[in-house]
């Protein structure tokens, strides 16, 4: 009994002593009572509460991210042309739920609506108020990194253990990594991280957020990973771009979307021509399991 109370003194002066957000470098915390209360701002200005025991949640990241944008939107002088596009990958302020998943219906704070996956990315086509949206959750994810120039020779081996390593640093489990594949002409790494379908457990989402911004350099830690090292030199990328596919196709009203064997929703930076894209993917793609057959 004694040593159970002195343990809980102890993590209460531990916590007390460190009450700060790893997982979110923009979010405001303080210590009440005996435990770490953090907070984040959002849009309509308000503190948001968040847990910052792990990654922090991809909506709940994306409304305090979409809180300093709009803030940063009023400073600034705006386009510097009308042609001027910005790296917000679709970014908007998504309505989460109270445990941080996705609303599956989004309207950005306007009369426009439309589906998400559980990774927050659209799979509708836009609709009014009325639309009618289920929750659809997003089970395997690719991501294709570009690596920097590295001195060390890169095989599939190494870059490999180098792919764990970094997955581990977003808490990925890596028994979810199911290939990585290496092309070394263009750089390019090649990863498919899937869960079972009907898994509820694991958000694959929170960590592809974290490596994409990481991969941008604008993380979202208050204390930056180190990078991952193959042989003992650090390993950089250049961009990464994410593939998300869902339990459940897409319902974009366009045929061709809708009759690939698999659907592949498309986050790019320039999301205007979102739709132009995929079509494109799924075409990459087709060609691409036509060689393998
Ligand atoms: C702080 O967090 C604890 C545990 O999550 C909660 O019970 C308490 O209500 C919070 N306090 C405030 C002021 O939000
Ligand atoms: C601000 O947003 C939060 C959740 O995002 C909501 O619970 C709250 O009611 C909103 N407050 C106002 C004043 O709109
Ligand atoms: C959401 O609204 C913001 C501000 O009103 C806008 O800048 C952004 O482009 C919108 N995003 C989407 C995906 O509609
Ligand atoms: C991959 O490269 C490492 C050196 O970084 C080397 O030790 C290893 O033998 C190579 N593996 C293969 C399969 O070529
Ligand atoms: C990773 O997943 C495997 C298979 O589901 C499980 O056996 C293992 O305990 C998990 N490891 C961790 C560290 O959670
Ligand atoms: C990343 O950002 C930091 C500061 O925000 C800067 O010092 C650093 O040079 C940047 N790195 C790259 C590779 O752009």
């Amino acid at each position: 009994m004694r040593a159970l109370i002195l343990l809980l003194v102890a993590s209460a002066v531990g916590a007390s002593a460190d009450c700060s957000c790893k997982y979110l470098k923009w979010a405001k915390c303080e210590t009440q009572g005996q435990t770490c209360n953090c907070t984040v701002a959002v849009v309509n200005n308000t503190a948001h509460p968040i847990d910052c025991s792990t990654l922090i949640s991809k909506c709940q990241a994306m409304k305090a991210e979409m809180f300093l944008l709009t803030r940063a939107a009023v400073r600034s002088l705006g386009k510097p042309t009308e042609h001027a596009l910005t790296d917000e990958d679709g970014i908007y302020d998504p309505v989460c739920e109270r445990n941080g998943n996705f609303n599956p219906k989004q309207c950005n704070n306007t009369n426009q609506c439309w589906c998400v996956n559980s990774a927050g990315v659209r799979r509708s086509d836009m609709g009014d108020l009325q639309l009618k949206c289920d929750a659809v959750e997003t089970y395997w994810i690719r991501i294709d990194l570009y690596h920097r120039t590295m001195k060390t020779a890169l095989n599939v081996t190494n870059i490999r253990t180098a792919i764990e390593t970094l997955l581990q640093q977003y808490k990925l489990n890596t028994s979810l990594i199911e290939k990585v594949d290496y092309n070394k002409d263009r750089s390019l790494i090649v990863v498919d991280i899937k869960k079972p379908m009907g898994d509820r457990t694991v958000d694959l989402s929170r960590m592809a957020h974290y490596l994409e911004k990481d991969v941008k350099n604008l993380t979202l830690l208050t204390n930056p990973n180190p990078p991952v090292t193959v042989g003992g030199q650090p390993m950089s990328f250049e961009r990464a771009t994410v593939y998300y596919v869902d339990e459940k196709p897409p319902t974009f009203s366009m045929k061709k979307l809708t009759g690939g064997v698999i659907a592949v929703i498309v986050v790019v930076a320039l999301a205007i021509i979102i739709g132009l894209l995929v079509l494109f993917l799924i075409r990459k793609r087709e060609s691409k399991m036509a060689q393998v057959h």
